[in-house]
């Protein structure tokens, strides 16, 4: 089978059918547009039928290909764990835009993949990060991700709070599970393959924002910040739960217009 033909195989979409190509060539898509002719060996002809034949199963290509780019960074990602999002990195840009002091201690939960204090520690200089989860399978891929970018980063099996050291945090970042239990059903099918555990926050969505803003201020400076992704409708929700527990916040919204990130601190 000629490049030409692969990408045509199946009909599966074009854009897709050059990630699961390139992924088995180990090539650039530029390889591809500019080889049509090359013959794929046996084992590459194989590695791809696979590849195409899970894609069409409902797979997602990022578990397929093992990998998602963050922030202009290639991260190593499997089943165990969200597929990063986009939206996720308004995290990174509104951490770097409080211009921590030196040795700012950050705590990263539900930190899955760990891209985010990956990338915290990649994108800002001298600062502590500990991530955690509750799942060691994803903590095994972000220490798998922490040490392809060198960094030194604490990762702990916690439920939330749980077992975090109790120290009191500059910042305190997280992007939980946020999606009501009663969507699940309308969720696309790629979403419906990650992790039920990095999906759902309880029936209305806000269980976990409420151990982070209640808990948390056991864990946080008195001038500290908390950024926390929300899901896309939840703003007036976050807003009253800040004001309940004591937090002055501001949003930030995603390259489509929804206030996707909160910017937190107490009210002193
Ligand atoms: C939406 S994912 C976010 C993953 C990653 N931070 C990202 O932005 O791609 C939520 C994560 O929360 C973790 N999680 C779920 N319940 C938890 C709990 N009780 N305590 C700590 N982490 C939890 C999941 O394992 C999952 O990795």
């Amino acid at each position: 089978m000629t490049i030409t033909k692969a990408l045509k195989y199946k009909n599966i979409d074009w854009t897709e059918a050059q990630i699961l190509l390139s992924h088995v060539l180990n090539k650039e898509k530029l390889f591809l547009l500019t080889h049509g002719d090359y013959s794929l060996t046996e084992s590459e002809e194989k590695g791809y039928i696979d590849c195409v034949e899970k894609r069409l199963e409902g797979v997602p290509i990022a578990y397929i290909t093992h990998k998602r780019e963050f922030y202009g960074r290639d991260f190593y990602i499997n089943e165990n764990v969200l597929i990063p999002r986009p939206e996720t990195e308004l995290i990174i840009d509104v951490v770097k835009s409080l211009s921590l002091p030196n040795n700012s201690k950050v705590l990263d939960l539900c930190t899955g993949s760990g891209i985010i204090p990956i990338t915290l520690m990649q994108e800002i200089d001298n600062i502590e990060v500990i991530g955690a989860d509750i799942s060691l399978k994803a903590l095994e891929v972000a220490r798998i991700n922490a040490q392809k970018y060198g960094n030194n980063i604490i990762f702990i099996e916690s439920d939330m709070f749980e077992d975090v050291p109790k120290e009191k945090y500059k910042v305190i970042t997280a992007n939980p599970p946020y999606i009501p239990t009663h969507d699940s059903n309308s969720l696309d099918e790629d979403v419906k393959r990650e992790p039920s555990l990095a999906l759902y926050g309880g029936a209305d969505g806000l269980y976990f924002y409420r151990i982070i803003l209640g808990k948390g201020k056991e864990y946080l400076q008195e001038k500290g910040f908390m950024v926390l992704e929300i899901g896309y409708n939840q703003k007036d929700q976050i807003e009253t739960l800040a004001c309940e527990n004591g937090y002055k916040v501001v949003f930030f919204k995603d390259l489509q217009g929804f206030d996707r990130v909160a910017l937190l601190c107490l009210n002193i």
